[in-house]
């Protein structure tokens, strides 16, 4: 059932000289703990894979495409998926188990605690630009999870079950999370339903402190075993668990009979430390665990949904792997040399510059977005409309609030004030300071999904983009579940030419 070569195979091409260095996979297959799943859509985590990465679906005309390591134990083919998604969207539809054992991520179904937003129930998929890095100077995307988005598996091979010892890590944006129940990677419930204490054993990132909490004000690495978050050996704070915001974190969790642990390090550079390594919980139901080894990715073990998060890589295995494995594991990561790149692309939209936005849907060429008390709408403009409505139509672009790889757009004639969405509808509000705020006020400029000026991407819902709707502004998904995000003249409508702001 495997078709990839043996790791005693990879290591022969090291002993012949090949450059291709030992995946994260391998160096845990020659610590006794092997990778019964491996998921990543930046790289192979074998030397020698060359198989499917994760596959995606463009909004054009709904087609599919599967995304490779450009060369066997490589980065991914960016490349591949930028011409397949060129001037439309796409989603992440499946990330692909590396692992040989069929552990396949996809949309996630319904569960116990949320029926996500789509009109099936299931939750939403990722935009699959929506986190771009580069890992060694060569560019790929990680899976930018925003709430009502998430993955899962409830029928896999391999993954440990009741007691039984496992292993993982994960890599994440350390700067990407929230307080929301739950940003997990790992072992959940086969029935997406919350049947206990101990029926999970995931990793954890953010800042919800409804059950445990580390030192500081987080975020922070726990693990969610399921009716509670956990720092340490109690659902309180652990002062051992730090707070930790690296751009790019190594997260892990492990476990084995009546002994746990978490560890986790700046995935650019440095060595593991260990927040926890101690006894289960003491509370019924921890001791001995009843794991039920199906594998989640951004939602909680009853589909809980509304955390967010990044993802680039991470594995589960088999058996607890040692410090000593992990340490390598780490080097590997390290090694990869994961990096910030660009969250924009397009013509130039100046921090600093006055500005405006005109539709190009045919038809509305002469509208501009506007605000009215409190709504963002489109107006028609020229230069002989009046001053009150020209500056209604003019904006002033700041470093991003939420991001500052992007930008935000405070409006010209209500200083303080930005264009932010809120329930997907486009708003000026006051900058009232919080994180959730300065979020929703965050978009980043591409290349016109039509080619005539720019898109303006939400940072926060990267599926989503500025659109005009009945004359009405919003962030829409290329054919999601709101009425908003009809796929009819989608390109158009959300493509703007970005001019100078009048007076
Ligand atoms: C999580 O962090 C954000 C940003 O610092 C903060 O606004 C929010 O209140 C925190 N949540 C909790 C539950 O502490
Ligand atoms: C502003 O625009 C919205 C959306 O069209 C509309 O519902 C609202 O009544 C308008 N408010 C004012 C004060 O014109």
């Amino acid at each position: 059932m495997f078709s990839r070569p043996s790791f005693q195979l990879a290591i022969g091409l090291l002993a012949t000289g090949s450059s291709v260095a030992a995946g994260p996979c391998d160096i845990y297959a020659s610590g006794n703990a092997p990778c019964v799943a491996a998921h990543s859509t930046t790289r192979a985590l074998y030397s020698a894979y060359t198989g499917s990465l994760y596959q995606i679906q463009r909004g054009s005309d709904s087609t599919t495409t599967i995304i490779k390591p450009v060369s066997a134990g490589s980065v991914a083919n960016a490349a591949a998926q930028d011409t397949f998604c060129a001037s439309t969207t796409c989603v992440i539809t499946i990330i692909y188990d590396q692992s040989g054992h069929g552990n396949h991520l996809t949309q996630a179904p319904p569960g116990g605690a949320a029926t996500g937003p789509q009109a099936n129930g299931y939750d939403n998929l990722a935009s699959a630009i929506g986190a771009p890095v580069t890992l060694n100077g060569k560019k790929a995307y990680g899976v930018f999870i925003s709430p009502g988005t998430g993955y899962r598996n409830d029928a896999t091979s391999g993954v440990a079950k009741l007691d039984a010892a496992e292993g993982m890590y994960a890599v994440l944006d350390g700067t990407h999370y929230n307080d929301a129940c739950c940003f997990d990677y790992g072992n959940a419930e086969t029935s997406n339903t919350d049947t206990g204490n101990g029926h999970m054993e995931a990793i954890y990132f953010g800042n919800n402190t409804i059950w445990g909490t580390g030192s500081g004000s987080g975020p922070w690495v726990m693990a969610d075993l399921e009716n509670g978050l956990f720092s340490g050996y109690s659902a309180a704070e652990n002062a051992a668990d730090p707070t930790v915001t690296y751009r790019f974190l190594t997260a892990v969790v492990k476990g084995e009979p009546d002994h746990w642990a978490i560890r986790g390090a700046n995935a650019a550079s440095g060595s593991l430390s260990t927040y926890y390594s101690g006894v289960r919980p003491d509370v019924s139901g921890y001791n001995p665990m009843s794991k039920e080894g199906a594998i989640l990715l951004g939602i909680g073990g009853d589909n809980s949904d509304g955390s967010q998060g990044t993802f680039y890589e991470g594995v589960l295995t088999s058996g607890y792997p040692s410090d000593a494995t992990e340490s390598s594991v780490q080097a590997n990561i390290v090694a990869a040399k994961y990096a910030a790149t660009s969250l924009t692309s397009g013509p130039a939209v100046t921090v600093g510059s006055s500005i405006t936005f005109k539709a190009t849907t045919p038809g509305y060429t002469t509208d501009y977005l506007a605000h009215n008390s409190t709504n963002i709408i489109l107006e028609v403009v020229t230069s002989s409309s009046s001053t009150t409505l020209q500056q209604q139509a003019t904006w002033t672009v700041v470093t991003g609030l939420g991001n500052s790889a992007c930008v935000s757009f405070e409006s010209k004639d209500t200083p303080g004030s930005y264009i932010r969405h809120f329930n997907f509808v486009l708003l000026i509000n006051v900058n009232d300071g919080t994180k959730q705020f300065h979020e929703d006020a965050t978009f980043c400029p591409q290349t016109a999904l039509n080619g005539d000026g720019s898109s303006i991407r939400s940072w926060s819902y990267p599926t989503r983009y500025i659109r005009h709707f009945s004359e009405v502004g919003y962030i829409a998904s290329n054919g999601g579940p709101e009425t908003f995000d009809s796929t009819t003249s989608f390109n158009n409508d959300v493509s703007w030419v970005i001019g100078t702001g009048f007076s």
